[in-house]
C-alpha cells in the first residue's frame, strides 16, 4: 500500500522487501505501461532517424538526464549507517527527552562525512570529520549534527561562507581538492586566530582518524537541557566509541587514499555486514545555568573552547549501534536532510551565535540541494511518529491532504488537528531572558583568548604526538606559495608554544618569531587520550 510499506526506510526495524520503483514482474514505463524492448530506440526504418513519438526513448533519457542533485556545500564525502539508540535513563533528572529514558530503543540513522572534498574525494584525507546522528524519536526526529572535533574554526555564524570559501579549493584550478594545504586556508586561519584551536585539532592526529568506528562525536555547541519539573541545565554532547580513539601516521593515510579511497566507508560497511556493529556512548557535560553562562571561567557560548573533563566529567546517558547498511546510497546517505532545530522536549538551543546561524543555514540549503519544501517526506528523513502539519503543496508533495484550508483557529474543521496541552508533551523553546541592551555587531570580550587552550591540547601531547602534529604544520605550510602566510602562521604558532613555532620554522626554512601574546600557564596532561582533561591553574 504505496511507499509507506516498500521505502528503504520508512520502516523502523528490519528491511523492506523491495522498493517502489521496482515493483511486479515486467519492466514499465513510469506511467506502468509494459516495455517490450528497452535496447533499440524506434526508427523511420531500420537504418533511418530515430521518431520524437518514442516516448519511452524519451523518458529513459530524460530521467537520466537528471539523476543528478548537487552535493552538499560542505560535508559532501559521507557514509551512512542505520542503527539503534538505547538510553541509560541517568539523564533524567536533567533532561525529560523520552529516548534518554531507561531501556528505551530509538532508531538512528548516522552520517560520517569530511568537511571540504567533494562527493568523490578519499576518504583519508586530513580533514575534520561530520558525525551527523538523526534519532527517530518517539517525540518527533532529533538531530545531534556534529563533528569528530569539539570546537569549531570561527565563532560566529555569519563567517561561516568566509572560513569556507578559503578551505575549498582555488576557484581558478579547483585545487587542492580536498586538504588544508593552501594559500588562502591559511591565510585565513593566521588571520583569524579564533581558529588556532580546531586548526591544532586538525594537524593533529585527529585529523586523520583510522576508522569512523574510532572516532570520538562532540555537538560542539552548549545546548540547555529541561527535565520534567522545568528546571534546566547546560550540557555539552559527547561520542564515545567503544573500540577507542586511534588514527593513522600520516604515511599510511597517504598510501591508503591511493590503494583505497573508499577505506572509511568500506570499513564501516564490511564491520556492519560482518558483525561487528560499532558502538558509542552518549555523554553528557553538565553545567549550572547560569546567567553569565560561563563554567570555571570557560564561556559555555564560545564555540572554539572545550570544557575539560576533569572539570565536567562526561557522564554515559545512552548506547549507539550502528548495525545495518543503507540499501541505497543516494535514498539514504544523500537524500538525509540533518538540521539542528530538530529537537525534542528536554533539548533547547542556546544563544552561541554559531549555533544560531546554524539554525537558519541547514534548512534553506536543503530547499535547493532536495529541490523544494518538502524533503522532510523522503523516506529517510520521515519521523516515525504522525505528522500532521499545516504545510501544504510544493514541489514533491507526496501527501494527500483532506479537509479545509489549513489555519487556525478555525471554525469549520471540526476542531482538528489539535495543538497539544502540556499533558501531550509538546515542544516549548525555554522561556530566557533577553538582555535589554543596543544592537551590536561585535564579539565579547570573553571570545578574544584564541592561545590558551590551543596550548593545553599541545602542552597534553606525548613526544611522538608532538612530532606528528610538528611535521603536519610543515608538510600543509609547506605548500603554500606565498612567504607572508607562511609567516603569519608561524607568529600564530609562536602565540602557542615556542617549540612547536621554532621545529615547524626549522622545518620550513624560516626564522621563528617571538611570541605577541603571553601565554597563560597551563598544566600538561599526558596524552592526546587525555585531551580534555587539564586546565589553567593560573
Ligand atoms: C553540513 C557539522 C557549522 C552549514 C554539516 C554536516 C555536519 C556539520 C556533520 C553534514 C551533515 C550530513 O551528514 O548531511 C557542523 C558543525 C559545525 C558546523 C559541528 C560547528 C559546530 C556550520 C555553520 C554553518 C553550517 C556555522 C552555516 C552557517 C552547513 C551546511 C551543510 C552542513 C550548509 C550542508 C547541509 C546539507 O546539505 O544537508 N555540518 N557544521 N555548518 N553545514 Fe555544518
Amino acid at each position: 500500500d504505496g511507499p509507506e510499506t516498500v521505502s528503504p526506510t520508512g520502516a523502523p526495524t528490519g528491511a523492506p522487501k523491495t522498493s517502489m520503483g521496482q515493483q511486479g514482474e515486467f519492466l514499465t514505463t513510469s506511467a506502468g505501461a509494459r516495455i517490450r524492448d528497452t535496447d533499440h530506440s524506434l526508427k523511420a526504418g531500420e537504418r533511418g532517424p530515430t521518431l520524437l513519438q518514442d516516448h519511452h526513448l524519451r523518458e529513459k533519457v530524460m530521467h537520466f538526464d537528471h539523476e543528478r542533485i548537487p552535493e552538499r556545500v560542505v560535508h559532501a564525502r559521507g557514509y551512512g549507517a542505520h542503527g539503534t539508540f538505547v538510553g541509560y535513563g541517568t539523564a533524567s533528572n536533567v533532561c525529560k527527552s523520552a529516548f534518554l529514558a531507561d531501556g528505551i530503543e530509538t532508531p538512528v540513522f548516522v552520517r560520517f562525512s569530511t568537511v571540504l572534498g567533494s562527493r568523490g574525494s578519499a576518504d583519508t584525507v586530513r580533514d575534520t570529520r561530520g558525525f551527523a546522528t538523526k534519532f527517530y524519536t518517539q517525540e518527533g526526529n532529533f538531530d545531534l549534527v556534529g563533528n569528530n572535533i569539539p570546537v569549531f574554526f570561527i565563532q560566529d555564524g555569519i563567517k561561516f561562507p568566509d572560513v569556507i570559501h578559503a578551505g575549498k579549493p582555488h576557484p581558478d584550478r579547483e585545487i587542492p581538492q580536498a586538504q588544508s594545504a593552501h594559500d588562502t586556508f591559511w591565510d585565513f586561519v593566521s588571520t583569524h586566530t579564533e581558529a588556532t584551536h580546531h586548526v591544532m585539532w586538525n594537524m593533529s592526529d585527529r585529523g586523520i582518524p583510522r576508522s569512523y568506528r574510532t572516532m570520538e562525536g562532540f555537538g560542539v555547541h552548549t545546548f540547555r537541557l529541561v527535565n520534567e519539573a522545568g528546571e534546566t541545565v547546560l550540557a555539552k554532547f559527547h561520542w564515545k566509541p567503544k573500540l577507542g580513539v586511534h588514527s593513522l601516521v600520516w604515511e599510511e593515510a597517504q598510501m591508503i587514499n591511493g590503494f583505497d579511497p573508499d577505506f572509511h566507508r568500506r570499513d564501516l560497511a564490511d564491520a556492519i555486514e560482518s558483525g561487528a556493529h560499532p558502538q558509542w556512548e552518549l555523554g553528557l557535560q553538565i553545567f549550572p545555568d547560569t546567567p553569565k553562562q560561563t563554567f570555571e571561567g570557560i564561556d559555555l557560548l564560545d564555540p572554539t573552547k572545550i570544557v575539560p573533563e576533569e572539570l565536567a566529567p562526561v557522564q554515559p546517558v545512552g548506547l549507539l549501534t550502528l548495525n545495518r547498511n543503507t540499501m541505497n546510497f543516494f535514498a539514504e546517505t544523500e537524500q538525509v536532510a540533518f538540521h539542528l532545530g530538530n529537537l525534542v522536549p528536554g533539548i533547547d538551543v542556546t544563544d552561541d551565535p554559531l549555533f544560531q546561524a546554524r539554525l537558519f543555514s541547514y534548512l534553506d540549503t536543503q530547499l535547493t540541494r532536495l529541490a523544494g519544501p518538502n524533503f522532510n517526506q523522503i523516506p529517510i528523513n520521515r519521523p516515525h511518529v504522525p505528522v500532521n502539519d499545516m504545510f501544504r503543496d510544493g514541489y514533491h508533495q507526496h501527501a494527500v491532504h483532506a479537509g479545509v484550508a489549513p489555519y487556525k483557529p478555525n471554525t469549520l474543521d471540526g476542531g482538528n488537528p489539535f495543538e497539544a496541552g502540556a499533558e501531550n508533551r509538546p515542544f516549548v523553546e525555554v522561556a530566557q531572558p533577553v538582555a535589554r541592551s543596543a544592537k551590536v555587531r561585535e564579539a565579547p570580550a570573553s571570545y578574544s583568548d584564541h592561545f590558551s587552550q590551543p596550548r593545553l591540547f599541545w602542552l597534553s601531547m606525548s613526544p611522538v604526538e608532538k612530532e606528528h602534529l610538528i611535521r603536519a604544520f610543515t608538510f600543509e605550510l609547506g605548500k603554500c606559495y606565498e612567504q607572508a602566510v607562511k609567516e603569519r602562521q608561524l607568529q600564530v604558532l609562536a602565540n602557542v608554544d615556542a617549540t612547536l613555532c621554532s621545529e615547524v620554522a626549522k622545518g620550513l626554512g624560516l626564522p621563528a618569531p617571538a611570541p605577541t601574546v603571553r601565554p597563560r600557564k597551563v598544566t600538561p596532561s599526558p596524552a592526546l587520550s587525555q585531551v580534555g582533561q587539564t586546565w589553567p591553574t593560573d
